[in-house]
């Protein structure tokens, strides 16, 4: 399961002094607002401007909440929190018939926990989103939903809406600043991997099984009974030279938060397998990451690891990122705001025939 973002892991991010403050600040400042329940008269008060037009409003009507995590959608969350114009988040269920956009978080609807409302009339405007944060693998029941989706957001680079796991975002630190503040200075294991799901089928298991014999692997999480909790999970990762990201599915832009929370966020440098070093390059610089198809066997990878650990220099260059970039993590509503607030003029008509097809694509 993806493993979101919670308040309570920003606030362990304060105790790290190598995690750029933005970040942090900039973090706190979502979540907290997200959390924090004020009720949206409260809102209209403070902001009497933002009285809600709904001729000039694009309205999103999120279903019901991924996994029961539900925010505080406020008086017009798009607006207050991320400045952005013209769309409208609702969760009010009363409102389907205005509704532009209705968001249908696929796990629910595939356990049979919720249903598509093809009972009500659908408005001729209104568009629905298929939304998943899983690799295509995971993604069960695909079939009944052929037809019904107008969009689709997901981590995937070509979905309508590219809601990722994580993404770097250039920040302007100012000069002064190198890299070694970035990187944590209790270095005490090679490589760590944290896993949860252990199987004998999984590439990553291969190339773990070789790898251990060529260089120490501390391995933590429930597959060896060491879980790591939200408290212990980042110190843990940010005494290892490098942290194994690897992916348990091999599918087109599926970078999960092994990747941008584990790794980048603990302070390690991520080894990855998962898809093509292309894909990897695509969202973050070619030299923050060691992608295990850059060795021709996994030797030459423990070796390179062993030799890099032991080489500060070329080490630290792998934390270069970090002078020019912040981690953010998982926004999908802010994602969904900055889409909402775009289409509101789009015509194009557009329907998913066969999402599973899609998603395997
Ligand atoms: C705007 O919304 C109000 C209440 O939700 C409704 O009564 C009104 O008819 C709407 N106006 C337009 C132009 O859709
Ligand atoms: C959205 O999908 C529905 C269901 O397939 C379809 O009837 C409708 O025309 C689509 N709307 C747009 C604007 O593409």
């Amino acid at each position: 399961m993806c493993v979101y973002f919670t308040a309570k892991n920003m606030k362990l991010f304060r105790s790290y002094r190598w995690i750029p403050m933005a970040f942090v600040l900039a973090c706190l400042t979502f979540f907290g607002s997200l959390l924090i329940q004020c009720p949206s008269s409260v809102n209209a008060v403070q902001k009497p401007e933002q009285v809600i037009l709904n001729t000039t409003n694009t309205i999103a009507l999120i279903w019901y909440w991924p996994f029961g995590m539900s925010y505080n959608l406020g008086a017009n969350i798009c607006h207050d929190l991320f400045e952005i114009p013209n769309c409208i988040l609702v969760e009010d269920r009363s409102r389907f018939s205005e509704a532009d956009f209705v968001i249908f978080h696929h796990r629910e609807l595939s356990n049979g926990q919720q249903k598509l409302p093809v009972h009500l009339t659908r408005p001729q405007k209104q568009r629905w989103v298929w939304f998943s944060q899983e690799c295509p693998e995971n993604n069960l029941n695909m079939k009944p939903l052929a037809g019904h989706f107008n969009f689709t957001m997901s981590y995937r680079l070509d979905a309508d809406i590219t809601a990722p796991s994580g993404r770097l975002v250039p920040q302007n630190f100012g000069t002064g600043l190198t890299v070694e503040e970035f990187i944590p200075k209790d270095k005490s294991s090679l490589a760590c991997w944290v896993v949860s799901n252990f199987s004998p089928h999984h590439k990553r298991t291969a190339v773990y099984n070789k790898l251990k014999t060529i260089i120490p692997v501390d391995v933590y999480g429930g597959a060896v009974n060491k879980r790591l909790d939200d408290k212990t999970l980042l110190p843990t990762i940010s005494r290892c030279y490098f942290y194994l990201a690897f992916e348990n599915s091999i599918s087109r832009d599926y970078i999960t938060e092994k990747f941008w929370y584990n790794a980048l966020v603990g302070g390690a440098v991520p080894v990855v397998l998962g898809p093509p070093r292309e894909q990897y390059e695509a969202v973050a610089p070619k030299d923050s990451f060691i992608h295990v198809d850059d060795f021709s066997s996994v030797e030459d990878l423990g070796e390179f690891l062993r030799k890099l650990a032991e080489d500060k220099q070329r080490y630290a260059s792998y934390f270069n990122w970090r002078l020019k970039y912040t981690v953010e993590p998982n926004m999908w509503i802010k994602r969904t705001c900055e889409f909402c607030s775009k289409v509101s003029s789009l015509q194009t008509h557009k329907v998913y025939k066969d999402l599973d097809a899609w998603q395997r694509e």
